[in-house]
């Protein structure tokens, strides 16, 4: 029998800011798939890694005062340690920043440019630089980057070009031949009608306007354009261009490239067209999932206000619920072709329903059982009836379903199922009845048979769970008193394979139950607090001789009353240092007039007199305001006379 490989990719991450959720979403998609393939006998091959070049790393090392390698060495080690609290078990992490790397990509460089693939001449057009995209004047949405919305930049410049135009007929029959090429299916019409219809030009692959990049080996004022460098890496990281490339004879062709929507464009047109021209065999599989919608937009920068209640820092909600809870929503709840919003409120709800209550429920109510009527021993079946044999059936169908959805990479059907099933069999137990048929001796058979059957349809659903929450799935087999790992579907594609006698545990809950209301304003409070700390200052800086120009004082009230006819004025009379001053201040709702009196406050004493009222204010009191409007004034720590001076 032929040996069974897989080769599973995420798209290299840009190191240009902090993560988010939705970031990690193809991430976990390919740590599910690649343990699926896994359990399934594949020896599977998963990369990762992270994209280091380009004009926007540039720009941002350089606000932070830091040299490019410095700057993402942080972002990247952060990235890592996402992914060791997610439990993503990757062969390989690359960086494009890695020595091997930028030298294999120089010599696909001077490869292609040998075969006449690329040649020289020079670059008109327009660049965004979040997307490191080339556009057309026509190919502009509105004078802005089609692909993200966001302003362009002219660009003119000598530049290398890789001839991209010829291989349109070839990109054509690929997607012809190959229906599966690229999924979901949708996205072959967009690549066709937008993209190869109206023509493909050439594409500029390398840029003289600045240094941040792999040198073109035999004209190093040129830097290769970051994209070519970038998918390259599926390639270099197997050892393609270097010393030993044992695993790019492995492995290559990939078997699947996951990615979301936006950059389906460069691995279906601009990748198997590289591909080709270096004579080399395309991958096998494209899938371009839609977007998770962090606070109502990809990337979670949204400015409207009450989505943002829903972007919260994945560290903290991983120490929160732990990395299985996570792994599960993302998985359960991730897009496929369209995009799919991400709230708490779908977070709460799918841990309480599908994980402590279905699961979690099952578990302990099977292992309470097993202990409780046979001592901890899983007892042996005695036969079984036709309510058994409905479980037994969708227990044992779980494989071939199984093996129609990963095709699709449809890891949210293979946890569908399995969950359908662990609800079927809650269903049973309420059918089945076990503590009535405990208390007769003729139902003692029958109940071996019916706490059989709960462990082992418990233990063939953790199976296919295992993947998306590997730590609870091997919580329950250890429960149940299995002592092999979940390392093959071999066990659990027959029913049966529990072996009675085995030593049956009631551990803690697999999952805590959240309090619903209360868990969403926690959530809500976290969120705006570290957006909070994020927020840039509102007002441009001020020198310290623009601070001077205000002085503040300190000022004792000596009388206090309301504004007729004004309910949020007070009027203050003060003291400031022997002097007498009238002031009017908008705390009515806050503050007493008899509590005001015999304050110490802080005066901006020079503010030009306004009159309120009627009443003229000469100068204002401090108060802080917080964003519910509650409002405290701003006295001194410690007992201070008037007229002091606040600097
Ligand atoms: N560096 C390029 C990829 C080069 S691959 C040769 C890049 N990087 S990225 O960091 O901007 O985005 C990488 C990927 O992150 C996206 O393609 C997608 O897989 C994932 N996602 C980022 N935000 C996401 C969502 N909100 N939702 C789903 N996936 C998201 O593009």
């Amino acid at each position: 029998m032929a040996e069974k490989r897989y080769y599973v990719t995420t798209p290299i991450y840009y190191p240009s800011g902090k993560w988010h959720l939705g970031s990690a979403y193809t991430t976990v998609l390919a740590d599910a798939v690649s343990r699926y393939r896994k359990l399934d006998g594949y020896e599977v091959f998963f990369l990762t890694g992270t994209d280091e070049h380009g004009l926007k790393i540039e720009k941002k090392a350089a606000e932070s005062g830091k040299d490019p390698k410095n700057y993402v060495d942080e972002i990247v080690a952060d990235l890592k340690r996402l992914w060791k609290l997610m439990d993503i078990e990757y062969s390989k992490f690359i960086r494009t920043t890695d020595d091997y790397h930028v030298k294999a990509v120089q010599k696909i460089f001077t490869k292609l440019y040998e075969k006449g693939e690329i040649y020289k001449s020079q670059y008109e057009g327009w660049y965004c630089v979040p997307c490191e995209s080339f556009w057309t004047e026509t190919q502009l949405k509105e004078g802005k980057c089609p692909d993200c919305g966001r302003e362009v930049t002219k660009s003119k410049e000598e530049s290398y070009f890789f001839r991209l135009s010829k291989y349109a007929d070839r990109l054509m029959r690929l997607y012809e031949e190959n229906p599966d090429f690229l999924l979901p299916g949708s996205r072959v019409n967009e690549m066709v009608n937008n993209f190869i219809k109206p023509g493909l030009s050439d594409l500029a692959v390398s840029r003289t306007s600045f240094k941040w990049g792999v040198p073109v080996p035999f004209d190093n004022r040129h830097v290769i354009y970051v994209w070519i460098d970038a998918l390259s890496n599926y390639i270099t990281a197997l050892g393609y261009g270097g010393d030993d490339d044992a695993l790019y004879q492995k492995f290559w062709p990939a078997d699947v490239h996951l990615m979301a929507k936006e950059i389906v464009r460069f691995h279906s047109i601009i990748w198997p067209a590289l591909l080709m021209a270096l004579d080399i065999p395309v991958p096998k599989k494209v899938y371009g999932h839609g977007w998770l919608m962090m606070g109502g937009d990809k990337l979670s920068k949204s400015k409207a206000g009450n989505a943002l209640k829903d972007v919260i820092d994945p560290f903290v909600l991983i120490e929160r619920y732990g990395s299985d809870s996570m792994r599960y929503v993302l998985l359960k709840e991730g897009p496929y072709a369209g995009d799919t919003p991400y709230t708490n409120e779908t977070l709460i709800t799918t841990i309480n329903s599908d994980l402590a209550n279905d699961l979690g429920n099952l578990l302990s109510r099977t292992t309470a059982m097993i202990s409780q009527y046979f001592g901890g021993k899983a007892p042996a079946p005695k036969g079984y009836g036709d309510l058994d044999r409905q479980l037994i059936d969708m227990a044992e169908g779980l494989y071939s379903r199984y093996r129609q959805h990963i095709e699709n990479c449809d890891v949210p059907s293979i946890l569908e199922d399995a969950m359908a099933l662990v609800r079927r069999t809650n269903k049973y137990i309420d059918e089945t009845m076990p503590w009535a048929l405990a208390k007769s001796e003729e139902g003692r058979g029958r109940l071996s048979t019916v706490l059989y059957v709960l462990a082992e349809a418990l233990r063939i659903c953790a199976a296919y769970l295992y993947p998306a929450m590997p730590k609870a799935a091997t919580a329950i087999w250890k429960s149940l008193g299995v002592e092999e790992k979940i390392d093959s579907f071999d066990s659990v594609k027959r029913f049966g394979g529990l072996k009675p006698g085995s030593k049956v545990t009631k551990g803690a809950p697999l999952f805590a139950r959240l309090d619903a209301n209360r868990e969403a304003k926690e959530l809500e409070k976290i969120a705006l607090s570290s957006q909070k700390k994020e927020k840039p200052m509102e007002k441009p800086e001020i020198s310290i001789e623009d601070f001077s120009k205000i002085e503040l004082k300190t000022a004792r009230v000596i009388a206090c009353e309301k504004v007729e006819k004004a309910d949020k004025l007070l009027k203050l009379t003060v003291d400031v240092g022997g002097q007498t001053r009238t002031l009017i201040s908008g705390i009515a709702k806050h503050y007493s007039p008899e509590e005001m009196v015999g304050k110490t406050v802080v005066l901006v004493a020079n503010l030009a007199p306004a009159k309120l009222r009627g009443i003229v204010s000469e100068g204002m009191i401090l108060c802080a305001e917080d964003e519910q409007g509650n409002l405290s004034i701003i006295s001194p720590d410690k007992e201070m006379g008037s007229g002091c001076e606040v600097r």
